[in-house]
């Protein structure tokens, strides 16, 4: 079979990342599908595909003349996808194309079957195959093989071939078969890709350090409520060095358990004994020890006197919560107190005081903090705030996320994400520019420069909110190329 006649449809086109992937592998583009115009608009700039091969919306597209119209020539080539996962709204056993209506998975099989692809690759979030959506990849599976694929399903992340972010993802592959047999689950597909995978683990790494160096320069600095509750996490972390016997930080480390003196088993009976209606106040109060009675405060309501991860105490029919809840509180108390007892042994009463008073008044999430590195902090005498959290957080990445202030290690970056999140890194404290975590999903270099506006990124806007987010949909490029080459390597023989 000649190269070129190595070819796919990038549906679901977004960046084109899938589209560098398979370029990298050896295929050719031949048309792209996306629902949002501005990347409609901007991707067959940017990768110099005819605008007469752009199409929109997936539902539609395979009745449209301008499809019919070039049909022909896209007819036999491989379908790459990453899809959103929605659930099918009718099911049962009676599966078929049709009752994947409604679902861009649906979409896409009526293109697998419009082009008599011989092949795809599919990719998709970690949770495919969680409890929320197990039924409906069942039903995808189901469908796939009968329509004559043999498919294989393998998760991979980007550091396993050496590139320095940690984001787990489904790659589906299929293979036709031949129309009139059943497609299966195919073991030795899936050892081919996870062969590919474990041959490109050998390459040397790309080091996160070395990737990040421009955001000393370019990147955005953290906020001062963020720079302002690290100097209030870098205190913690200094108590933890000067005295190890208060031992490690608890994962979580929930910072409001060092004022609230309710008492979790009391709630949690409470919850059990009230067997779904609702908790009053004096419910509340009355099966509090006295210690706790004296700090709640009568006039203030229960959600004033507890923290936010309580607040649905009061939501109807609140079951006890599930034991982890309580496992936290309790990690997270006992170790403040500690703190707290030590200091007032060493008559540092103030100190702690002036602390909890300065967490106090962070925003909820900034209360909580996750030490996720292995080694105790860093000492640092530094007296300056600023230089001495950048010290003390040296090499680390820092998020800033709805469950708290999380500190790692800094050897891999987190996943990128749509809703952002984009650590801090620590040496700095700025954020990484979108051109560099470009980088991460193995973007070629200077594509991201050359098309800002693919990425959302208009000259003048200076808005890098858009680009995280195009990257955090996106898939890791060099993982589309390994994978595009088990796929090219099942199809050549096939002369398809
Ligand atoms: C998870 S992202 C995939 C991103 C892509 N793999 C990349 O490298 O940027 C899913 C993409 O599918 C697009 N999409 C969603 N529904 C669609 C539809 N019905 N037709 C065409 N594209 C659709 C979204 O706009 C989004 O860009």
């Amino acid at each position: 079979m000649s190269g070129a006649a190595l070819r796919f449809f990038d549906a679901c086109a977004g960046i084109g990342c899938f589209h560098h992937g398979m370029v990298k592998a050896g295929f050719t583009c031949v048309g792209a599908a996306e629902l949002d115009g501005r990347l409609q608009q901007e991707y067959p700039k940017a990768f110099g595909l005819d605008p007469s091969r752009m199409f929109g919306n997936l539902h539609e597209v395979t009745e449209a003349e301008a499809w019919r119209a070039v049909r022909d020539e896209m007819h036999g080539c491989v379908l790459t996808a990453g899809f959103p996962c929605q659930p099918f709204s009718k099911s049962g056993t009676q599966l078929g194309p049709e009752h994947a209506e409604g679902t861009v998975f649906g979409a896409l099989v009526c293109i697998l079957e419009d082009l008599e692809c011989p092949a795809f690759i599919l990719e998709n979030v970690e949770n495919l195959t969680g409890e929320k959506h197990a039924e409906t990849f069942n039903d995808m599976r189901t469908i796939l093989r009968g329509m004559s694929y043999d498919i294989a399903f393998g998760k991979y992340s980007p550091d396993q071939i050496g590139i320095p972010q940690h984001r787990q993802r489904w790659f589906i592959i299929g293979i036709k078969r031949g129309d009139e047999l059943e497609g299966s689950e195919n073991e030795a597909l899936l050892e081919a890709m996870d062969a590919a995978i474990q041959e490109k683990a050998s390459e040397p790494k790309v080091i996160l350090k070395d990737l990040l160096e421009g955001t000393s320069r370019r990147g955005s600095p953290a906020s001062d409520t963020e720079k302002q509750a690290l100097v209030i996490w870098d205190k913690y972390l200094s108590w933890l060095v000067e005295n190890p016997s208060i031992g490690k930080t608890p994962s979580p480390l929930w910072g409001m358990e060092a004022v609230y003196a309710y008492d979790i088993d009391k709630i949690q009976s409470i919850l059990t004994s009230r067997k779904g209606k609702k908790i009053r106040k004096k419910d509340v109060i009355s099966a509090l020890g006295s210690r706790h009675k004296k700090s709640f405060r009568r006039k203030a309501t229960i959600i004033d006197n507890l923290p936010p991860y309580l607040w649905d105490l009061v939501d109807e029919r609140k079951e006890a919560y599930p034991d982890w809840k309580p496992r936290y509180i309790k990690n997270s108390r006992a170790h403040l107190m500690k703190i707290k007892g030590w200091l007032e042994s060493e008559d540092r009463r103030q100190e702690w005081k002036d602390w909890v008073v300065l967490l106090r008044s962070q925003d909820a999430t900034f209360q909580k903090f996750e030490w996720h590195v292995r080694e105790s902090p860093k000492q640092t005498r530094i007296k300056d705030d600023i230089k001495r959290v950048k010290k003390r957080f040296e090499g680390r990445l820092i998020q800033f996320r709805p469950s708290g202030v999380r500190v790692s290690k800094g050897d891999r970056h987190p996943a990128l994400v749509a809703i952002g999140q984009v650590p801090v890194v620590g040496t700095c404290l700025r954020r990484p520019p979108w051109q560099i975590l470009a980088k991460l999903q193995s973007i070629p270099e200077g594509f991201a420069n050359n098309n800002p506006a693919l990425f959302g990124e208009s000259s003048t806007s200076g808005n890098s909110g858009e680009p995280v987010k195009r990257l955090g949909n996106a898939v890791n490029v060099d993982l589309v190329a390994v994978v595009a080459g088990v796929v090219k390597h099942e199809i050549l023989p096939l002369g398809k």
